[in-house]
Parts: structure tokens; C-alpha cells; sequence
């Protein structure tokens, strides 16, 4: 997927991914992972996901990382507030209140920016990339999440081959995680219909090794 397949869904607001109200599989889901108030939670192609605030009011300190400085932008306007961005390196950097966005490429931001890092929630993260670049998104958790880090990933299944969103299976997640991580599926929603066709969401927790 070309990065400049999201600007412009960014720049035409064609934003059909975001939700308005908090995750369902997040609030009832992440307490199980029970995990300190201060453990940070790494929120990867974060867009500007209401989630994070839920985060956050847990008391976790949150790291998103986005390629869209509009979503960036407009993750802090919606509070009220206009947070300056910080240019740091390759990316630009915004903080308020607990919650840090970078803008950048998540592939080439450097590993520091992970340091610290002990919870990931990924909802269409994963499934926004195609299979190639799945298969890097993992090496990439991989490589910089320390052994004990806990995440909670958000699937979808259906029967197509194109996307964005790419249907992401069970096979496919253990073949892309494990051994590095243990999988867990914690959850299979209901079916529903959409545009193309039926879907469900399935529910994973990962833990480093
Ligand atoms: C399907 S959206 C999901 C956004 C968010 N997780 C949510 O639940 O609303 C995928 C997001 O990933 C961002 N993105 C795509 N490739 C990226 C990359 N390489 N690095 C950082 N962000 C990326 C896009 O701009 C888009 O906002």
C-alpha cells in the first residue's frame, strides 16, 4: 500500500475506518490483560482513534504513530486543543496530556522511539497492510517490543483478497507471530454484512516471548 493511498484518504476525508465511539473488543477485552495504569501502550497506524483517549483515561501513557499529519492534527483539535508539532529526526512529534503522536513512516522511525513500550493495540492496523507488508509489520514488532509486552490485535475475517481492510485469518497470524509471541484468540464477534460481503472480527492476545 502506497503511502500516498492514505494521504489522500486523509486529504478527501474518505476516513470510513474511524470510529466515533471507543472499541467494543477494547473495553472488554484489554482489562484481562491486566496491566499497570502506567504501562505504555503503543498504538501503531493509530489514524485518530477515540481509543487512545480510552487509554488514557486508564492511566496508561500512549505512543501513537501515523503517517497522516491531519490525523495527528485533528486527534487534538476534536479535545479543544492545538498541540504544535516538533520535528524530530524523520518525523514530527506532538504531546499533551500523557499521549505522544509521531508522524511518521512506522518503518523508519528509529527503534529509540519503541524503548519503553509494554502493551500494543492494534485495531486496523494490521489488516490495513497488504501481505507483504504484514509480514514486516511483525518483524518489526518482533524486533522492538521486549520480551513480557502484551498486545491486543483486532482481525477481520472475510472471503476476499483485496483491500484495504485485508482479511487477516487465525493461520495467518500465528504464521506471521509465532514463536516470537504466544497467541491467544480471545474472541470471534458475530457475523456481519458489508460492503463486501460478510465479515467478522476475531480477537487476539499476543505476548512477547
Ligand atoms: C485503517 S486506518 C486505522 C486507523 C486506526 N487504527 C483506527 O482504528 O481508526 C490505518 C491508518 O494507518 C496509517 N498508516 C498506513 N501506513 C502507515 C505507516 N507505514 N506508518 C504509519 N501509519 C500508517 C494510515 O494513514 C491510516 O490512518
Amino acid at each position: 500500500m502506497e503511502q500516498s493511498f492514505w494521504h489522500e484518504r486523509w486529504e478527501k476525508d474518505e476516513i470510513g475506518f474511524h470510529q466515533v465511539q471507543t472499541n467494543r473488543w477494547l473495553e472488554e477485552y484489554w482489562p484481562q490483560l491486566r496491566l499497570a495504569a502506567d504501562t505504555q501502550v503503543l498504538v501503531p497506524l493509530c489514524g485518530k482513534s477515540k481509543d487512545m483517549l480510552w487509554l488514557r483515561e486508564r492511566g496508561h501513557p500512549v505512543l501513537g504513530i501515523e503517517l497522516s499529519d491531519i490525523a495527528c492534527r485533528d486527534f487534538f483539535v476534536e479535545q479543544g486543543v492545538e498541540v504544535a508539532a516538533v520535528t524530530v529526526d524523520n518525523y514530527h512529534r506532538r504531546e499533551r496530556d500523557g499521549i505522544v503522536l509521531l508522524c511518521g513512516d512506522l518503518f523508519e522511525l528509529p527503534w529509540q522511539v519503541f524503548e519503553g513500550v509494554g502493551a500494543v493495540y492494534d485495531r486496523a492496523a494490521l489488516v490495513a497492510l497488504p501481505a507483504p507488508m504484514r509480514k514486516r509489520y511483525a518483524e518489526r514488532l518482533k524486533q522492538r517490543l521486549a520480551p513480557g509486552c502484551e498486545m491486543l490485535l483486532v482481525t477481520l475475517e472475510f472471503q476476499a483478497e483485496d483491500g484495504p481492510p485485508f482479511a487477516v485469518n487465525e493461520c495467518e497470524v500465528r504464521r506471521l507471530f509465532e514463536p516470537a509471541f504466544v497467541v491467544e484468540r480471545m474472541a470471534t464477534g458475530e457475523p456481519y454484512s458489508s460492503k463486501r460481503g460478510e465479515r467478522r472480527e476475531i480477537v487476539y492476545r499476543l505476548r512477547r516471548q
